[in-house]
């Protein structure tokens, strides 16, 4: 099946984050062009599940914090390469039938359906080496962040087996499972996102400490709004399947705290993500809009 063309790009962002946006889009496409080696197909694959589109919002976040510490953006932006090459590489298997199941994803069909099962396996795991492989370009620390996206990596595949196949403890109370699931499956490749913009620009102790309390929120509040999103929209406007949350019985916000619990819930989380950036003064100004955004966006 041939794909077909990508959702339109979001336009209200500023002039400013449209020119970082375009560096994320130049960095991912370099790396893929680089691999002159893969075969042809799988190369196809890869492009089409990491150019296809998407908010980038953890290549933002990673070249935003390293701003708020004062760092260059050239210097972040293989990190911020790496966390999107480990997101595309989520996104692909956790449509595959064996998770969510899912034919439609950024308003085109999963990979899957586009190509099939047995390259989107293979995809995926080429992705998430070739992340490996490009945060250990950094100037700063390589190694360090290296065992950092290794660990958040894993703590997302934690996350997904829990939400696939459950094992959370079941003396914990629902919300806590929920806690427990969302910051892996989501929240520490947020966090980690912070951490490695933080890390490009030898951000101290104290400064890191901040990111990593701005990022473990805004994680956590990010897969509450998508699991929000899930309930109140539809799957033309998500651009991908609604509903299945509920379909699939799956431990979600909603499910727990009800839409309106929820609704509080985030208001009260991006209170407490701005409040962890307040150190920073100015210089975190673009992570308090991103936050915002976050909290308010309705795909
Ligand atoms: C979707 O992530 C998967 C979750 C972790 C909730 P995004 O909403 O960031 O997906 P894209 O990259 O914008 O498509
Ligand atoms: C996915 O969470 C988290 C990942 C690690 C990819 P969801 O299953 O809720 O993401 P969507 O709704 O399919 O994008
Ligand atoms: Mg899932
Ligand atoms: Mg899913
Ligand atoms: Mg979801």
């Amino acid at each position: 099946m041939r794909p077909s063309a990508p959702l339109p790009p979001v336009t209200r962002f500023s002039a400013e984050t449209n020119e970082l946006l375009a560096k994320v889009e130049q960095a991912l496409a370099d790396r893929l062009d680089r691999q002159v080696d893969a075969p042809p197909r799988l190369l196809d694959a890869c492009r089409y599940a990491v150019l296809g589109g998407g908010k980038r919002l953890r290549p933002l976040l990673c070249l935003r914090s390293a701003e708020a510490v004062g760092g260059r953006i050239e210097d972040a932006l293989p990190a911020a390469a790496a966390v999107e090459f480990v997101h595309a590489f989520s996104l692909v298997h956790d449509d595959l039938p064996a998770l969510d199941d899912d034919d439609l994803r950024r308003g085109r069909p999963t990979l899957h359906r586009a190509f099939d099962e047995a390259m989107a396996v293979l995809a995926g795991d080429f992705l998430s080496m070739l992340a490996v492989e490009t945060v250990g370009e950094l100037r700063q620390e390589p190694e360090r962040a290296t065992r950092e996206l290794v660990r958040a990596t894993n703590s997302m595949i934690f996350g997904q087996v829990y939400d696939t196949l459950g094992g959370t403890d079941p003396s914990l109370p629902p919300a806590d499972q929920l806690r427990a699931i969302h910051d892996r499956k989501t929240g520490a490749m947020i966090a980690v996102s912070c951490r490695l913009g933080g890390l490009s620009a030898a951000a101290d102790p104290e400064a890191m400490r901040s990111l990593d309390r701005y990022g473990a929120v805004i994680g956590q509040m990010f897969q509450a709004v998508d699991d929000l999103l899930d309930e109140t929209q539809t799957t033309e406007h998500l651009g991908k399947a609604a509903g299945k949350d509920r379909e699939a019985g799956k431990l979600t916000y909603p499910r727990v705290h009800g839409i309106d619990g929820t609704r509080r819930i985030v208001a009260g989380m991006l209170e407490e993500s701005l409040d962890a950036l307040r150190p920073f003064g100015i210089a975190a100004e673009p992570l308090r809009a991103l936050a915002d955004d976050l909290a308010r966006r309705t795909r």
